[in-house]
């Protein structure tokens, strides 16, 4: 099994960029415990953080023949991507949309993603944690 891990924008700042709400885990870190958790399982994660909207866009396209499941934190782009969404609603693939802090309990600006309706499921909330329950979400779900 294959997965696309897609980072968006300012994520390669986590650990130093406000970590009042995004916690001190670096992106690095953060990959490695999806990397040591899929290796328990023979999983393989294609990881990618850009902070330009096409070339996530580009990624998404690629995934289609390629991975069996997408987990993406779209940072700032969730809230008004039509470029994302659209690429997301392409893929015949389950997406898991992913956020460190509760959007939901945030400003009105971020109380809103515009990819939630076209993805399997959204977590929002848990922190770096969040990851693992998505990759946990994508590699058992056949079994529920
Ligand atoms: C975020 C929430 C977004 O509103 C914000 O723009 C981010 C990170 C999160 O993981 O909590 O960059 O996606």
């Amino acid at each position: 099994m294959k997965i696309l891990v897609l980072h968006g924008p300012n994520l390669n700042l986590l650990g130093h960029r406000e970590p009042e709400i995004y916690g001190e885990m670096s992106l690095e870190m953060i990959n490695q415990k999806l990397e040591e958790r899929a290796a328990v399982v023979g999983a393989k994660l294609e990881i990618v953080q850009s902070n330009h909207e096409g070339v996530l866009v580009d990624a998404l396209h690629w995934a289609a023949d390629r991975v069996q499941g997408v987990i993406i934190n779209p940072a700032a782009l969730t809230h008004y991507s039509i470029a994302l969404r659209d690429a997301i609603a392409s893929l015949p693939l389950p997406v898991v949309e992913v956020h460190l802090s509760n959007i939901y309990a945030r400003e009105d600006f971020r109380r809103r993603s515009v990819l939630a309706p076209v993805v399997w499921g959204q977590i929002t909330g848990f922190g770096p944690l969040g990851y693992l329950l998505a990759l946990e979400a994508l590699l058992t779900r056949k079994a529920w």
